[in-house]
């Protein structure tokens, strides 16, 4: 399984990244899509566990079903820096998006494991499972039990969208939903979070730049929206007469992007996900539901944006006689990375690159938004080629992925060095 092809590096990481995009490792024939504890996710963790083994280090998962792979340092029972990202995908997704992180994490251990190299500290490479929330409302579960801020009290009812609740999921590994707040870390046992992720923008290709490092994460906030109209003949309710839940949902959509259109930079809004009901040619629609994403580089911004979105919500579900239901599915403030991981991070890409680090704020949203509440993060951006990214057309180069590896390798030695 890739292994014997290629020798360790940035090609055989995006190798490793390719076997995992397809079959026996998603969940749908013919594109990634890899929900947490699905059947795709549990065979990638049994890859990413043996190709973690073979790299030296020994392999654990925890309480709500985290890959955890320890390369012990010189001493044992050492704190650790932590090196991962997140193992599930988008539906559709690119083969990328958070999985290149935790690759990259064990060629790194396997590179300095093959030189017989240990620390003071421990490395611990983390795969985490649910970052994307692409299959229940909830998001960042398992970071958050590892980072000690679940809130596991209405996590009993949480479904997907097929009706399946968590805590029947959560039994594919052998777990529940009381055990997960067991996965909590012990802040002493960590020294800090550092992940490794493509760009998704086109910040780096457009400045020719292979690496960067991220001063921070954008602020944002999920919504569900349940809008109750009156479900109807299409034809013989009188338009007048209508509560058209489809119709409200369009001109809701609309007032999410005149919310946001006019920035400032960074501010972004996006309805991604919407469900009819009955959904049928010939009924005027009763019900629908639909997702809301909105982003900006401060809170403030965010927070005004997402005003101007639910008020015009409430007079849009007044004025057509359908009532609405907002639901805030996930309130994530703006994370800065911690400025002395950022120059330790900065130096080593000076190093490896041989030109000045390129820091930038991240639009997307990522598990050291989460780790920032246990312990200092720092980010390591990779070149996507156009930005593209939660698209199968996702596509790094096997050359910026053998720097990120010895600009990794270069931190850290640097962070052993530094006091
Ligand atoms: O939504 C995000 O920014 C991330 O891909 N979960
Ligand atoms: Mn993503
Ligand atoms: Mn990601």
């Amino acid at each position: 399984m890739v292994n014997g092809l290629l020798p360790p590096g940035g090609a055989r990481a995006v190798a490793r990244c390719d076997l995992l995009g397809r079959d026996p490792f998603t969940d749908e024939a013919g594109l990634l899509f890899r929900p947490w504890l699905g059947p795709g996710y549990h065979a990638t963790i049994e890859a990413l566990s043996a190709w973690m083994r073979e790299a030296g280090m020994t392999v654990r998962r925890d309480a709500a079903a985290t890959l955890i792979g320890r390369y012990e340092g010189t001493t044992p029972d050492a704190p650790a820096l932590l090196i991962g990202s997140h193992v599930d995908s988008v539906r559709d997704a690119g083969n990328y998006d958070g999985m290149l992180g935790v690759v990259i994490g064990i060629e790194l251990v396997e590179r300095l494991n093959a030189q017989g190299k240990r620390f003071p500290f421990a490395i611990e490479v983390v795969g985490f499972g649910d970052e994307e929330g692409s299959r229940f409302p909830e998001t960042m579960i398992s970071t958050r039990a590892l980072a000690g801020v679940l809130d596991d009290s209405n996590l009993h009812e949480l479904r997907d969208r097929d009706g399946i609740l968590l805590s029947t999921a959560l039994l594919t590994a052998g777990l529940t939903v009381p055990g997960l707040n067991r996965a909590r870390r012990d802040p002493a046992t960590v020294l800090a979070w550092i992940e490794a992720h493509i760009e998704q923008g086109p910040v780096l290709e457009a400045e020719g730049q292979a690496l960067g490092v991220v001063t921070a994460i954008a602020a944002q906030r999920r919504y569900e929206v349940k809008l109750h109209g009156r479900a109807g003949h299409s034809g013989t309710m009188a338009m007048p007469l209508r509560h058209d839940a489809l119709a409200a949902a369009a001109e809701m959509i609309l007032a999410v992007e005149n919310a946001t259109a006019d920035g400032p930079d960074g501010l972004v809004g996006t309805v991604g996900a919407l469900r009819v009901w009955p959904g049928v040619v010939n009924v005027v629609p009763g019900d629908v539901v639909f997702s809301i994403d909105v982003r900006a580089g401060t809170d403030d911004i965010r927070n005004r944006a997402a005003d101007r979105i639910t008020d015009a919500i409430r007079e849009i579900s007044a004025r057509r006689g359908v009532t609405a239901e907002i639901i805030l599915r996930q309130e994530l403030p703006a994370v800065h990375c911690d400025p002395a991981l950022d120059r330790l991070l900065g130096q080593a890409v000076r190093e490896v690159t041989g030109t000045a680090e390129r820091r930038l704020v991240s639009g997307a949203g990522h598990d050291a938004m989460i780790m920032a509440h246990l312990t200092p993060v720092s980010m390591l951006f990779i070149r996507c080629r156009e930005g593209i990214s939660h698209n199968p057309e996702e596509s790094v180069m096997d050359t910026d992925v053998e720097l990120a590896i010895a600009a990794l390798e270069r931190f850290v030695t640097l962070y052993e060095e530094t006091p």
